[in-house]
């Protein structure tokens, strides 16, 4: 059985597809990724722009590049990897989206595919969302954030204190609500489709290793040699673009009902 045929028997025979999404998902769209040649993290230093140490020492820098990235995202568009996820999300009961990324172009997606209520977590928080460096209340994100000084980034209506991109920094707790849900569907998956990460960031990258502890299966989409050698793991290798269209759109239909 060649690699495509088993992770087509694999899904189509799956009650819970679990998908799971990396930077690698957006690279199509033109979104830079972390770790890849000339990614996010070559140019930028993780510990002055994604921790509160960070942002505690330079609220305008950690803004402004979170305002770079903002705006380069609402210009790209959900790419064909995107829009088959979708798609097979809305047309097949059981399957649900785990996202590292904090764009929005699952959503978008989703809402393109006529699917009012996705279940896609945002696992590391959002570009679109703010809340309270202190507080923690969320607050309604302007089109545009004025970065030029301290006096013009957007202040907490409760106490005042600045607000913050609600995205979760190295060394920050993921979410209760988030982590909760994710180790249910984890916990519950009889496949996991990873699609463009490099498994580098914890607790994330438990995720799909835990599908395999609950006895699982996983099927990553990647261009680059990366991951576990786990009998029960099929690497299928290529982008996002050429592979999840076909995988998914074979296996739109379960074989067994959820
Ligand atoms: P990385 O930049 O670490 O990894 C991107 C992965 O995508 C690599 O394994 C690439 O080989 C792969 N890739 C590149 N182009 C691709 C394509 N066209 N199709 C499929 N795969 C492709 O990004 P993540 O694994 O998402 O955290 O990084 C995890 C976390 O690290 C991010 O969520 C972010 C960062 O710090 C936060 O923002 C909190």
């Amino acid at each position: 059985m060649t690699d495509i045929d088993q992770a087509s028997d694999w899904l189509y025979n799956a009650k819970k597809v679990l998908i799971f999404t990396g930077a690698g998902v957006s690279a199509e769209s033109g979104i830079p990724t972390f770790r890849d040649q000339g990614g996010l993290w070559a140019g930028f230093s993780a510990a002055d722009l994604a921790s509160l140490t960070g942002f505690d020492k330079d609220p305008c820098q950690v803004w402004a590049w979170y305002e770079m990235r903002r705006q380069r995202v609402r210009q790209a568009e959900p790419n064909a990897a995107h829009r088959a996820v979708a798609t097979y999300a809305k047309e097949r009961p059981g399957v649900s989206v785990i996202t590292q990324n904090v764009d929005d172009l699952h959503q978008r997606a989703a809402v393109a595919a006529g699917d009012d209520d996705p279940t896609i977590i945002s696992y590391h928080g959002s570009l679109f969302r703010m809340r309270c460096r202190r507080c923690s209340l969320p607050g309604d994100m302007p089109h545009v954030i004025d970065t030029t000084s301290r006096d013009t980034l957007p202040t907490c209506r409760q106490c005042g204190k600045f607000m913050r991109p609600d995205i979760t920094w190295f060394g920050e707790a993921i979410h209760r609500k988030v982590a909760d849900d994710s180790d249910q569907l984890s916990s519950r998956a009889d496949v996991c489709l990873v699609i463009g990460t490099s498994l580098e960031v914890y607790p994330a990258a438990f995720i799909p290793k835990q599908v395999l502890a609950h006895g699982g299966h996983v099927i990553e989409i990647n261009p680059e040699p990366e991951t576990f050698a786990h009998p029960e793991v099929v690497q299928l290798r290529g982008t996002a673009c050429e592979f999840v269209p076909d995988v998914l759109r074979d296996t739109r239909y379960a074989r067994v009902a959820p």
